[in-house]
């Protein structure tokens, strides 16, 4: 299919629209791929924090297949994660479980990804993508649970775990990383930054946040603060779908309350949407005449 390359409209982000959900996670593979790679070119390091729920699923399996295996400089990569669920590590609940499985799955067999004590090593035929073990910021929820203590003991440690790394901060205060991959949920939330969410009025990096009613999975979860994507050099939100149709053309409609439409903040220019044709069914004309279509 040949592209139809538009121009963002000022103030706006860079929206591509893909003709299904796997054209969707190779472009968006390629676009996190070039990110790392920059990063590592050129400061030496690639902070990327990925996402849970089901989309990620698709670009960890275009990113641990050629040519990214071998192309990205995975030794210079940081994961870290926007959020996730109060569950154990093995839980199918666990925003880790499929970027171990599919991503990073076996690696540790390799002496890349440390030695797999800490549960990254699992029995499958495929190595998957070596960044070293230590590079791997899981939050801390499964050492929580094991040990009996809450959801806001763990996002202090990955808070401080945060600090640590050393990311340059932006005016605000806040880290900047250098890619940072969301989903967004049929109700605008990003993260676990739901609407009505207490999480802005909070400075802290990571938050314990109470279990939805409103959404599944209705479990407890720890966030980045909301103000961390924004702080980011490239926000990357990917949907796909069209149970999103509605939200993603009311994110591009008139602008709303962050509070009350979060997914809202990663329309901003320098991010880029990554949609399938289903998601962006319902954009607003003028919005689809500036996106790029079909590639
Ligand atoms: C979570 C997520 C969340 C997710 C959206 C979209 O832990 O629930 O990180 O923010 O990205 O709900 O989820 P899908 O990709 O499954 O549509």
């Amino acid at each position: 299919m040949t592209a139809t390359r538009g121009s963002a409209a000022a103030g706006e982000p860079e929206i591509r629209i893909l003709p299904d959900p796997p054209a969707a996670s190779r472009a968006a593979a390629a676009v996190i791929a070039d990110a790392l790679t920059a990063a590592v070119r050129e400061r030496g390091v690639a902070h990327w924090s990925t996402t849970g729920g089901s989309t990620p699923v698709g670009i960890y399996r275009v990113l641990a297949d050629e040519p990214f295996r071998d192309r990205v400089p995975w030794h210079g990569v940081h994961i870290w994660w926007g959020d996730d669920r109060f569950v154990p590590r093995d839980d199918p609940l666990s925003n880790v479980l499929a970027c171990v499985e599919v991503l990073l799955g076996g690696a540790g067999r390799g002496g890349l990804s440390g030695t797999g004590a800490s549960g990254f090593a699992l029995d499958g035929a495929t190595p998957g993508v070596p960044v070293p073990f230590e590079q791997v910021h899981a939050m801390p929820i499964a050492e929580a649970i094991g040990e009996g203590r809450p959801a806001s003991w763990a996002a202090a440690r990955y808070e401080a775990q945060l600090r640590v790394a050393g990311l340059p901060l932006d005016a605000a205060g806040y880290p900047i990383l250098d890619v940072i991959l969301v989903g967004v949920g049929s109700d605008g939330h990003l993260f676990s930054v739901f609407p009505g969410s207490a999480t802005w009025d909070d400075p802290a990096w990571v938050q314990a946040v109470p279990a939805p009613t409103h959404i599944a999975p209705r479990v407890e979860r720890v966030t980045l603060q909301p103000r961390i994507l924004d702080a980011s050099r490239l926000p990357l939100a990917v949907l796909h779908g069209a149970n999103k149709a509605a939200t993603v053309a009311r994110v591009f409609g008139p602008r709303e309350d962050l509070r009350e439409l979060p997914a809202g903040l990663a329309r901003r220019p320098g991010a880029i949407w990554i949609l399938d044709e289903a998601a962006a069914a319902d954009l607003p004309a003028a919005i689809r005449a500036g996106a790029i279509v079909g590639g």
